[in-house]
């Protein structure tokens, strides 16, 4: 089930060699390579390094680039929009040929997206999509279906409750995509259980620190003993919230059950300890599929409007097996 893609991309072309790199001035440098052929140069604007999820992402990004023998010039936008629009800019002054965005939020991008559609360079969306009301802005979206994820982590959670929990909902980023849609699915099946009810709900912006930190407040409330249940929208933010609930003398995963979204090595170590329940699996090895989609839009071949990868559920059934194979 893991790390496979619907629809399969061509495999990366050949006549691109060895030239990836991480750093900006690296694109300023010589623009062919030994064959003599232009090399590609992709602009990437990164979201941050928030989480373990984030950071295999980026890897598996430069690393995909280095393979396909493409230029990355690479920029971690801290979390922030405003950092972002400025690598974007920065980007088209460049002259990148191909740009990756994968977007903090999912509004607010349309007219730097517009100023990138005039200068002609082609826009691949990676991991989170953008509200806009041009489509032509992009050439694809590679992602999670988000609001899947959500769905699996309530149904995961009804069926192992008998439909009765209450909930504790620590939120990804504010106006992010995964944060929005995660939500949206994991209500849509709550509404078919009358016993199942969100009590809490607050941001910890996709942090193991901040996950804790809310946590943390939310086992203080005076009415945090009807607490059964966590509903975390990825891995690091669970995690936090486990600590915080040792530290409070309360058992993660018995006393209270903790579901969440990722899927990360840490997660399916929290598995086999018992203190995690369930991991639905969010896929961030896209590297590969990104760097064949940039040399076709380059050449100017057709591909698909969406590329979404089959992921998995994992549990106390199937986690055991499945972590020595965890890369990330
Ligand atoms: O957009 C994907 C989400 O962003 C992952 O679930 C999370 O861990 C990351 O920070």
């Amino acid at each position: 089930m893991m790390n496979k893609f619907l629809p399969v991309i061509g495999l990366l072309s050949a006549s691109f060699v060895l030239s990836g790199c991480g750093k900006k001035e690296d694109a300023a440098a010589s623009n062919n390579n030994a064959g003599g052929k232009k090399s590609l140069t992709l602009g990437f604007s990164q979201i941050g390094a928030e989480s373990a999820w984030r950071t295999a992402n980026t890897d598996s990004i430069k690393d995909a680039a280095q393979k396909a023998g493409i230029k990355l010039v690479f920029s971690d936008a801290q979390q922030k929009q405003e950092n972002q629009i400025k690598a974007l800019r920065s980007f088209v002054a460049q002259g990148v040929d191909v740009i990756e965005l994968a977007p903090v939020v999912n509004t607010g991008f349309e007219p730097v997206l517009q100023e990138i559609k005039q200068a002609g360079i082609p826009v691949i969306l990676s991991d989170r999509t953008v509200e806009v009301s041009d489509k032509s802005l992009f050439t694809t979206f590679v992602g999670s279906d988000f609001v899947l994820e959500g769905r699996r982590a309530a149904e995961w959670l009804a069926k192992h409750t008998n439909g009765k929990a209450t909930i504790a909902e620590l939120v990804g980023t504010p106006g992010a995509a995964p944060a929005i849609d995660r939500k949206k699915g994991f209500e849509e099946v709550l509404a078919k259980y009358p016993d199942m009810k969100i009590v809490k709900s607050q941001s910890g912006d996709f942090t193991r620190a901040k996950g804790k930190e809310v946590m943390e407040a939310f086992l203080k409330a005076p009415d945090a003993k009807s607490i059964t249940a966590v509903f975390a929208h990825n891995d690091d933010m669970a995690l936090g919230a486990i600590q915080a609930m040792e530290e409070a003398g309360v058992q993660p995963g018995k006393d209270i059950m903790v579901v969440s979204i990722d899927g990360v090595k840490g997660a399916f170590e929290a598995i086999v300890a018992g203190k995690l329940n369930c991991t639905v699996e969010c896929n961030p090895i896209i590297g590969e599929m990104i760097m064949g989609l940039t040399q076709k839009v380059a050449n100017h071949e057709g591909i698909p409007e969406r590329v979404t990868p089959e992921e998995g559920v994992f549990d106390s059934t199937n986690a055991a097996a499945a972590l020595p194979g965890r890369k990330y």
